[in-house]
């Protein structure tokens, strides 16, 4: 039977004031591939981002549930810990840290070691080759000794994004339009990188996107829409087409399951 992993309940979320999500309850099943859409501005970054945890959003009401647990009193590296990834739609420039160190930094062999133990240790040197393998895979090896996302074109940014959630090995990754901004090549490559996660299956994947190229890949479970920071569709993978032609207006007005 397929368990839940992780569920918002009746979760109301602010910023700066303002409420954004209201009375979300959405339900994240293990293994199985979930995809969040909706019109610009309804919610769908703030959803992820409460999840995870970020300070800047306040929730107000409802509880957000992993594995069975609240996390709402965790903060967000002990939410990672836990097994919750995100690759953010507009991720940070970094500059100082490499990408090759930070990916070593969450990868869990290192995050399990002693604390003081240096990057690229004798243990990192180790897994050196396997890295720069996976490197290939998302076509980024030439960017492992630049600063993290310091100069890197948009298409690298969304990439380089994606390998570092791959790397912390979340049982949950929630990805927030990882299609965007990447040329059909790219896209071939993060479908297929997603997909060979799907196929392992121990990972949850909540993919963040308004195009269908990505969902096809991945042969979605359970569409969810969300407008005006409020849940109001739920469905499956038969609506995108409808959704691609007909725009939201169809959705909108429906009521979620
Ligand atoms: N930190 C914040 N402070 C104030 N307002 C915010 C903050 N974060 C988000 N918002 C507002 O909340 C609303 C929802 O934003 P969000 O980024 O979640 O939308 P989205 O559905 O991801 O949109 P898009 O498809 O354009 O990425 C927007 O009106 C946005 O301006
Ligand atoms: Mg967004």
């Amino acid at each position: 039977m397929t368990k839940t992993i992780l569920e918002t309940r009746n979760l109301s979320v602010e910023a700066q004031g303002v409420r954004i999500l209201d009375g979300i309850n959405i339900e994240f099943m293990e293994n199985q591939v979930a995809a969040i859409l909706g019109p610009n501005a309804s919610g769908k970054s703030t959803l992820a981002k409460s999840i995870i945890g970020l300070s800047e959003y306040e929730v107000t009401a409802g509880d957000i549930i992993f594995e069975g647990e609240s996390i709402l009193d965790k903060a967000i590296d002990e939410r990672a810990r836990l097994g919750i990834g995100y690759a953010f739609q507009k991720p940070p420039l970094i500059s100082g840290v490499r990408f090759q160190d930070f990916i070593c930094r969450v990868c869990p062999s290192y995050v399990n070691k002693d604390v003081g133990t240096t990057l690229m240790s004798e243990r990192c040197m180790l897994c050196t080759q396997e890295l720069y393998n996976d490197f290939d895979r998302l076509g980024i090896r030439n960017l492992a000794l630049r600063d993290l996302n310091d100069g890197f074109s948009g298409g690298e940014i969304k990439r380089s994004e994606i390998f570092q959630v791959l790397s912390m090995r979340p049982k949950i990754m929630i990805l927030d339009e990882p299609d965007s901004g990447l040329d059909y090549d790219s896209l071939k490559m993060v479908g297929r990188e997603l997909r060979a996660i799907k196929d392992r299956g121990n990972t949850t994947l909540v993919i963040i996107s308004h195009h269908r190229y990505i969902l096809e890949f991945l042969q979605v479970d359970t569409v969810y829409i969300l407008n005006k920071g409020q849940l109001v569709y739920t469905g499956d993978m038969s609506d995108i087409p409808v959704l691609e032609e007909k725009g939201y207006d169809k959705f909108l007005t429906k009521v979620a399951q």
